[in-house]
Order: structure tokens, then C-alpha cells, then sequence
């Protein structure tokens, strides 16, 4: 038979599996390897300023470990270090970390970059897969591993000539998902045993990447757990995990993996890296934090996160990448801006219904809490509906549109947004409210209205209403049982449209001396259904004047 091109990775035969049953309730330790990972992988790696930058944008989120470079690769790396570590720039409780091969020479430039430092984390790696070993390196397992024990016995040695220093040590057999799992256990104790340091106080890290994602991700939290019940000093370990992303799902991975029993999790913000990158620790922070895990990582500006990323890696960040993208907390369908108005104005029944303080439709987190606005969460365009056109109305401007006059904006809206053949801003939404409500083009303008009560009964209202009709003068008197009854009366007669109001909508908007009154008036004419008016003034009678004023006019439009 002909050899396939590919096939079906071999499942890992783990019958006693019990990572599918838990749950996670606690973070890991995160490792940030942005600087070496993330940087090597960019079309125009950052300059010693730049990393400079990226490096305090790590610690201000709370990153305790951070992999700052390969310095025995690079000279830019080893100043970088060097830089680093003469200048104090490193908070006390972080531990920087830099990669090496498993060859001498590598081992003492990385000691060279490393002195004087408070806390290091030397990361040797060596591969430990049969094609690397026999595609790339023409070795096989035992040279591996003899290399690997002699890297380790001489970076434990050079350790302990920096007594001064808190270094601890981190072994990874790349392509760890590709390896014999029996045998990378055989290596991985072997360095375990030649690092001779590691006590539960100052665990040795394993870090087992999924160099390539060349699995679906039970294969590696299956991979993780047997590795886990059967390294034999596991207390005195930390389990890492290093996923790449190349199917896609190296968040899925870690979050598995995580259940399987890792303790930590390398990888970058918004998951730069070689190929398709590393796995993006944004999204695992955030889901986590989103069940309620502390993750003692600070996202809540991560506007101001993503642009320095973005500026200083020269790289844009995918408009739906969770959590960051622009579209992230925007819903564009008018049936999901509803449900949102809705959960969002229900919002204080979510914990006696669900017992919890944010539950929201379809918004699995509060996008405040990312430092996001709720301003952004809602665009229209022709699809959107009148709930969520009614919601930036009142967000961003304050204006509360009753609920019957909603579908009459919304037609607005879509007919402007048909027009301009895009999606619109709220800044449009306001002015199609203005133009087409307030102050509309027609033949009807008030040039005044004088009411006042009767001598006898001041329930009753007698006036003049002075108006422009087709550019032409007109007086009325008003008579009527309150001046807004009074003004219908002497109108209808003015402008030839037979018309009554019934219950009107009245908001204040401002405060103090600015107050606006803002009245929505529905105008009812026999068999022709309502048309909504809206007028705006200090004072709230004359606000309603105005918005008959502007239904009569938009009466007359759809003539
Ligand atoms: O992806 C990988 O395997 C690595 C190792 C050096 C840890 O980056
Ligand atoms: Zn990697």
C-alpha cells in the first residue's frame, strides 16, 4: 500500500485519564517569553529601547518570570541582559530567564549575561523528538540524553559559583508532543538528577512544549498527565507548558493541559511567535479570569496593552481577537444589541437569577473590566435593530426615545445607513435624530405662542400662535384645556391637518441652568397611524410645542 501523506497521530493509550472530570480553580504561573519567543518570531525584531519598554509593560501586568532573550545567540540579547541587571532595572521579586543550547560554550556566555543578576532562571533545551534527532542533528536518544545531563552538571556548577544569586533552572525537550513519551520521562529525570537543586522551596521548571501543534489537544493534556503521575519527584518540580498554535488551538491545549495537572504556562500577549505564534496568554489569563480565577495578571487597561504591543511589535492585532480585537465586545445584529439592552438594564437581577454579578447576553465578561467602554460595544449599521439604536442614543447622548417611537427612528437609521452603504457612528445616530425628529425640513415654522389662563378658570388657556406656513404669516387664536390642548387646536386649523396628541414623553437632559427639556410627542391622524415630533427647550411646554411642530413637519415629508 502507498504510504499516506498524513495520518492520524496515534492517541495516547490513557485509560485511567482523569483530567476530562476537573475543573480549573486556580492559576498557574505564568511565564512571559514575548522578549525571546515572541521577538525572534517578528519581521523587525524590536531595538534594545523597545524591549526596554515591552519589559515594564510585563512587570506593570504582574509578570513574575519573563525569558528575555538568548543571550549566547545574539549580542543584542546579552546586552540586553547586561542592561538589564547594571542598571537595576528589574523588580525585585521578578526572575528573569534566558535560554541555551545544551553546549558548553553556549552555557558560559549565558553565565556571562547572567552575573549579578537577584533572580535567574537558566533555560537549557535540547530536542528530544526522533526527527529532530535524526532529521536535523544525526543523533540518537542516548547521545541526547548525555548531552542534555552534561548541560545540566555544568549549569549546576556555574550556579553555584553565583552564590549571591537566586538561580534556579528550566529543561525543555523541544517538540516534546513529538517525542517518545517513555523516553523523554528517562531524560527529563536524568536532568532532574544532574541539576541535584531542585526542593519543593526552589522547584526545577519542565517545561514540555508543544513545539509544533501537531495533535489535537486531549493528545497533550493526556501527554501531561502520565508525564505528571509518573515523574517521580513531582513536588520538587513545577510542570510548564508551552503550546504553539499552529491549528489553532494552543489555548485549548493549555486550558486542558492545565486540568491534566500543569503548574505554569510560558507563552506571549496576544500570542506573537514562530509561524502561527505562541499560545496567546491574553486569552488564557482572561478566560480564567472570567470564571472568576485570580490570575494576579492586570488587564484592565488593556486598550493601553494592546497599542504598545501593536507599536512596538509593528504588529496589528486581529479586529475579533478575544478580549483585545476592536469587534471584541461589539454587537452588530439588532436581536443581540436588544438582548444586550436588555441584560444590561436587568443586570441587578442576574445574582439573585444565576448568583452572579455579570451575566449579560452575549457578553461572557464585563468589557469594564478590560478597561473597555460600553460606547464600543454596539455599531449600527442596516441590520441593527431599535433596541440598540435606542441604547446609543441613550448611552452615549442621554436621550431616552420611548419605546413606541423606536421603530420609526430605526427606519430613519436604516434608510441612512442604506444610503451610505456602511456602518455608522453613534456621532451619525445623533444627527439623524436631529434632523429627521427635532428639527426636520418642512413648511411649518413657529414664530410664537403666547398662552395664558383664563380669568376665571386658569385650568382653561387662551393664546395666539403666530406661525410660517410656506413662507407666508399666520396667526390662530388657542383656546383648549391646557396649553398643549390649547396650541393643537389653534394648529390643526392653521395648517390643515386634522391631528390629535395623547400621552407624550418628557426627559430632562443637562442639569442646572444648561437643562434641556426634550419633549416626544406622538401625533395620532385617523386612519394614519402616529408620527413622532420631538422638541427641545428650556421650558417644557415649549418643548412640546416644538415637537408638534416637527411631527407636522414630518407629516407633511411623507405626503
Ligand atoms: O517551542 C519550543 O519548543 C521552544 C523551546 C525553546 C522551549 O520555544
Ligand atoms: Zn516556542
Amino acid at each position: 500500500m502507498k504510504t499516506p501523506k498524513y495520518r492520524i497521530p496515534a492517541s495516547f493509550d490513557l485509560p485511567t485519564r482523569q483530567w476530562p472530570s476537573r475543573t480549573l480553580i486556580t492559576s498557574p504561573d505564568w511565564c512571559s517569553v514575548d522578549l525571546r519567543d515572541g521577538n525572534q518570531a517578528l519581521p523587525n525584531p524590536m531595538d534594545p529601547d523597545q524591549k526596554m519598554e515591552y519589559f515594564e509593560l510585563l512587570c506593570n501586568i504582574g509578570f513574575k518570570q519573563i525569558e528575555v532573550g538568548f543571550p549566547s545567540a545574539s549580542q543584542d540579547d546579552f546586552d540586553f541582559f547586561r542592561h538589564l541587571i547594571e542598571n537595576d532595572h528589574i523588580p525585585d521579586d521578578v526572575f528573569i530567564m534566558g535560554l541555551t543550547q545544551c553546549r558548553p560554550h553556549l552555557i558560559e556566555r549565558t553565565f556571562e549575561a547572567f552575573k549579578g543578576v537577584r533572580k535567574g532562571i537558566i533555560h537549557a533545551y535540547i530536542a528530544s523528538s526522533d526527527l529532530h534527532m535524526k532529521q536535523v542533528f544525526g543523533m540518537d536518544r542516548a547521545g541526547t540524553l548525555k548531552a542534555a545531563v552534561d548541560a545540566t552538571r555544568q549549569i549546576s556548577e556555574l550556579a553555584d559559583t553565583m552564590p549571591d544569586s537566586d538561580i534556579r533552572y528550566e529543561f525543555s525537550p523541544e517538540e516534546f508532543t513529538d517525542t517518545d513519551q517513555s523516553f523523554c520521562l528517562e531524560l527529563c529525570q536524568a536532568v532532574f538528577d544532574a541539576w541535584g537543586k531542585a526542593t519543593p522551596e526552589k522547584p526545577m521548571i519542565l517545561n514540555l512544549p508543544a513545539t509544533v501543534e501537531r495533535r489535537p489537544p486531549n493528545h497533550y493534556a493526556d501527554m501531561i498527565e502520565w508525564f505528571c503521575a509518573n515523574f517521580p519527584h513531582r513536588d520538587c518540580v513545577k510542570i510548564s507548558l508551552h503550546s504553539h498554535n499552529d491549528q489553532g488551538m494552543a489555548v485549548a491545549a493549555t486550558e486542558l493541559s492545565l486540568m491534566a495537572g500543569a503548574d505554569r504556562v510560558e507563552g506571549t500577549l496576544f500570542g506573537h511567535g514562530e509561524r502561527t505564534g505562541n499560545v496567546d496568554l491574553v486569552t488564557v489569563a482572561n478566560n480564567l479570569f472570567s470564571r472568576g480565577i485570580d490570575t494576579g495578571l492586570d488587564f484592565s487597561n488593556l486598550g493601553r496593552v494592546a497599542e504598545t504591543v501593536e507599536r512596538l511589535t509593528g504588529m496589528p492585532i486581529y479586529y475579533r481577537q478575544p478580549y483585545a480585537g476592536e469587534y471584541a465586545f461589539t454587537a452588530f445584529s439588532g436581536s443581540h444589541q436588544d438582548a444586550i439592552n436588555k441584560g444590561m438594564h436587568r443586570l441587578d437581577k442576574a445574582g439573585e437569577l444565576f448568583g452572579m454579578q455579570w451575566k449579560v447576553p452575549y457578553l461572557h465578561v464585563d468589557p469594564a473590566d478590560l478597561g473597555r467602554s460600553f460606547e464600543r460595544m454596539i455599531r449600527i449599521n442596516s441590520q441593527s435593530g431599535k433596541g440598540g439604536i435606542a441604547w446609543v442614543l441613550e448611552q452615549e447622548y442621554g436621550i431616552e426615545v420611548p419605546k413606541a417611537m423606536q421603530p420609526e427612528l430605526r427606519e430613519e437609521v436604516q434608510a441612512y445607513s442604506d444610503s451610505v452603504g456602511r456602518e455608522i457612528s453613534s456621532e451619525e445616530v445623533r444627527a439623524i435624530f436631529q434632523e429627521k425628529f427635532i428639527s426636520p425640513a418642512g413648511p411649518f415654522a413657529l414664530i410664537g405662542y403666547w398662552p395664558r389662563p383664563d380669568d376665571n378658570d386658569p385650568t382653561f388657556i387662551h393664546g395666539e400662535v403666530k406661525m410660517n406656513i410656506n413662507g407666508e404669516e399666520k396667526t390662530a387664536r388657542a383656546d383648549g384645556n391646557g396649553p398643549i390642548s390649547a396650541f393643537v387646536n389653534a394648529v390643526s386649523g392653521l395648517v390643515g391637518i386634522d391631528f390629535s396628541v395623547d400621552n407624550y414623553h418628557e426627559q430632562a437632559v443637562g442639569k442646572g441652568a444648561d437643562a434641556q427639556a426634550l419633549a416626544y410627542v406622538p401625533l395620532k391622524r385617523a386612519g394614519n397611524g402616529v408620527i413622532f415630533g420631538v422638541g427641545s427647550d428650556s421650558n417644557i411646554d415649549q418643548a412640546a410645542v416644538r415637537a408638534i411642530v416637527a411631527g407636522l413637519n414630518r407629516i407633511a415629508g411623507k405626503k
